[in-house]
């Protein structure tokens, strides 16, 4: 028993685990989000271009793969689920139900459910629904899920503002029947009848097939239409608020986890870690990819969260490893970058910009003390052949100013 925990666990971290999993995780997410891709792909060319029939087994066959695919991995996100750290302490019931009636598992369940149930469905409306499978897109995309969070985030306001549209309608297309009802009977005879036209023009569509004929009619028309630019502006000013909003804080978040990787950020405390991780950007750079190069100007500093890297200095190479920082340098001196730094590995960073590289040495004289020794000590070993700088843990000053 205890061995199919650790394999569920193991699949948890493949398929859920946001931190870990590596690039096995990678690989699945890639494959999945292909599979998504392909399968719409084939369906608008199936659609657009009435494929001959000798490719229809084929695509057939590729159809029911996939679904084949999307079911076990439906099935298998409802056995690892148990393992979330956010559903700890519920029974295994109780979070797998939490799944099933969640958005994301809603909509796998969705993406599956119609090729199992709905045999009495037109095949082309049953092929027509592997659509649909884009929705599952936004478990793999942050932005998508930035954006749904966003909505939710701001449903109130959104509420707000929907009801203002619905006013807005309501009396427009009331003034425009009271206006027109007598020259256009057959497009303003009742309220619903003109709230075509409200629409229409209060979403500053304006198709045209209704248009006011009395002289007042056109005025508030005109109204109307200038009316709907700011009615839309509104939810719009809203959501674009909220979704960078929401991008701010995953970014925060993420970078809050990354910072607390750094060794020389190690025991710095709550407050200033938030400081500091609104400062750090996140880098993935491949291998033989030069971060820095020497003579070029230094404008940021760099953390290694993950990878190797290897600095180009006399007589041999020196190697970076996670922990390490460089570019420290450049910035201290105010000189040219005095080396060639180059991945030797997939390597995660943390740049830090020279505005807010000054910054935090102002703020933080120790953390500068501790950079400082480091810088001193690459200094010195110019002509031998160097190890890597040892990790530093920058100790709090003792008197803060
Ligand atoms: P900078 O001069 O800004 O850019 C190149 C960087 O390479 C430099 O800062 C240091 O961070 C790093 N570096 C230079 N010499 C050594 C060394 N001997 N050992 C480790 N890192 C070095």
């Amino acid at each position: 028993m205890p061995q199919a925990h650790t394999l569920r666990h193991e699949f948890y971290r493949l398929l859920e685990s946001h931190t870990a999993g590596g690039w096995c995780r990678h690989a699945i997410n890639t494959f999945l989000v292909l599979l998504i891709i392909a399968n719409v792909g084939a369906v608008l060319l199936d659609d657009a271009v009435a494929t001959g029939p000798q490719w229809q087994p084929r695509l057939q066959v590729f159809a029911e793969v996939s679904i084949a695919l999307f079911t076990a991995e439906y099935l298998c996100r409802l056995w690892v689920v148990v393992e979330s750290e956010q559903l700890r302490g519920m029974s295994p019931f109780r979070a797998r139900l939490h799944y099933v009636v969640s958005p994301a598992g809603l909509i796998d369940l969705l993406a599956i459910m119609p090729f199992y149930f709905g045999a009495s469905l037109d095949l082309r409306y049953l092929r027509l629904l592997r659509l649909f499978w884009l929705f599952k897109l936004t478990r793999f995309s942050p932005a998508m899920q930035s954006l749904a969070a966003a909505v939710y985030e701001e449903r109130r306001s959104f509420l707000g503002a929907l009801l203002i549209v619905i006013v807005l309608l309501i009396t427009s297309a009331t003034i425009m029947h009271v206006l027109e009802r007598d020259a256009q009977p057959e497009a303003f005879g009742t309220v619903l009848q003109s709230m075509w036209w409200a629409v229409i023009t209060l979403t500053t569509v304006g198709y045209g097939d209704v248009v006011p004929h009395t002289a007042l009619g056109k005025m508030f028309g005109g109204v109307c239409a200038l009316l709907g630019l700011f009615m839309f502006a509104l939810p719009t000013g809203i959501m674009a608020r909220a979704f960078l909003e929401q991008i701010k804080r995953r970014d925060f978040v993420v970078n809050a986890q990354l910072v607390s990787h750094v060794p020389l950020f190690a025991g710095i405390g709550v407050m200033r870690m938030v400081e500091i991780a609104t400062m750090l950007k996140p880098r993935h750079v491949p291998p033989l990819y030069t971060v820095v190069r020497q003579g070029d100007p230094a404008n940021c500093m760099y953390f290694i969260l993950s990878g190797e890297l290897e600095v180009q200095v006399l007589p041999q190479p020196v190697r970076l490893q996670a922990g390490d920082f460089f570019g420290e340098m450049g910035l201290l001196d105010r000189e040219p970058r005095n080396a060639t730094v180059t991945a030797v590995t997939d390597t995660q960073l943390l740049m830090l910009e020279e505005e807010d590289f000054n910054k935090l040495m102002r703020a933080y004289p120790e953390m500068r003390t501790a950079i400082e020794r480091v810088a001193a000590v690459r200094r010195s070993m110019p002509d031998t052949p160097c190890a890597p700088a040892p990790h530093v843990v920058a100790q709090p000053a003792r008197h803060k100013p």
